[in-house]
């Protein structure tokens, strides 16, 4: 028979030994996904002995800690389908409530995608509830919440002006795999994109906000404002108890003004002097 298992081709081999190995599963969408795979042919864990038995959940756990070592998140999911090769597999994959499927498993229905409308004052813009229409002078500026394979076209090509042609961000610093496991919040107008910021769930009831980037041209005229209230917002949906997020220092007072407070000392982040804020939501 002609098994993908027993082939072990292009795979990112992490660990194994003669009964089980370990692979990390290059699928961009799951980051952190690895899959724990019986190296000889055994349909279910029924035609395991009991002492292979132990080494197969000696291994699960351990390879749940280590994930839970490596990234913050608020679950690991675990997965036996198994129905097209004569191979226990089991999947094993972090998940955060900001993912794409929360609080659906990975083959479940997605989050929706959220639009916002916005509003106009004498004090400049401001964002309405959720599915709210914005009034007609402002009908063209779209704001939607959704996740990255959504949103990614818009949002990299606002980061990527803001923070790395702009800021000298790196590239490898600035592009990294929890983008999968976030909401992102865009806003453009007539099909522009102009401003965008991410919520990422810590796994410990705590979300982070990053990524917030307004174009150059379009600074000044309230759209981080409603970056911030949009992810605000999302986080409250989601159900969150408290937001931190990493400020570069000239950005203080514009967090400050939406309630957030500064705590502990100055850090370089990307070479970029920074401090902890944090929001609680009540
Ligand atoms: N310091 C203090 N206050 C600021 C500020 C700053 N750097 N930038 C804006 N504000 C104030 C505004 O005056 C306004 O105040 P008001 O509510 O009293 O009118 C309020 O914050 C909202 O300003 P807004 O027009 O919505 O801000 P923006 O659209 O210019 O977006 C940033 C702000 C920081 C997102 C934007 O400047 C940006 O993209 N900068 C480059 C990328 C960056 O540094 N991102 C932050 C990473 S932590």
């Amino acid at each position: 028979m002609d098994c993908p298992l027993c082939r072990a081709e292009g795979e990112q081999l992490l660990e194994a030994d003669d009964r089980l190995r370990v692979i990390e599963v290059l699928e961009p969408r799951l980051p952190g996904y690895r899959r724990i795979i019986w190296q000889q042919h055994r349909r279910e864990l029924t035609e395991l002995s009991e002492i292979d038995r132990g080494h197969w959940f000696a291994k699960v756990a351990q390879q749940e800690d280590s994930l839970r070592a490596r990234w913050a998140c608020d679950k690991i999911n675990h997965a036996s389908f198994g129905n097209l090769v004569p191979h226990l597999h089991w999947h094993v994959m972090p998940r955060w409530r900001t993912d794409p499927w929360w609080p659906s498993p990975v083959w479940g229905s997605k989050q929706p995608s959220t639009r916002m409308g916005v509003t106009q004052n004498a004090q400049g813009l401001f964002l309405l509830g959720l599915d709210e229409k914005s009034s007609d002078s402002e009908s063209s500026l779209a704001i939607q919440i959704d996740e990255w394979l959504s949103l990614k076209e818009s949002c990299a090509a606002i980061r990527q002006k803001v923070f790395v042609e702009e800021q000298g961000v790196a590239a490898q610093e600035e592009w990294d795999e929890l983008d999968w496991a976030c909401r992102h919040l865009l806003i453009s107008r007539s099909n522009t994109p102009l401003a965008t910021g991410r919520l990422l769930s810590l796994g410990d009831g705590r979300a982070r906000i990053g990524r917030m980037a307004v174009r150059k041209d379009h600074r000044g005229q309230g759209l981080g404002r409603i970056v911030l209230q949009g992810l605000i917002a999302e986080a409250r949906r989601l159900g969150f108890a408290e937001i931190i997020l990493h400020a570069q220092t000239h950005a203080l007072g514009f967090y400050a003004r939406a309630g957030f407070a500064a705590q502990g000392p100055e850090f370089d982040e990307c070479r970029i002097p920074h401090r902890e804020m944090v929001l609680r939501l009540e």
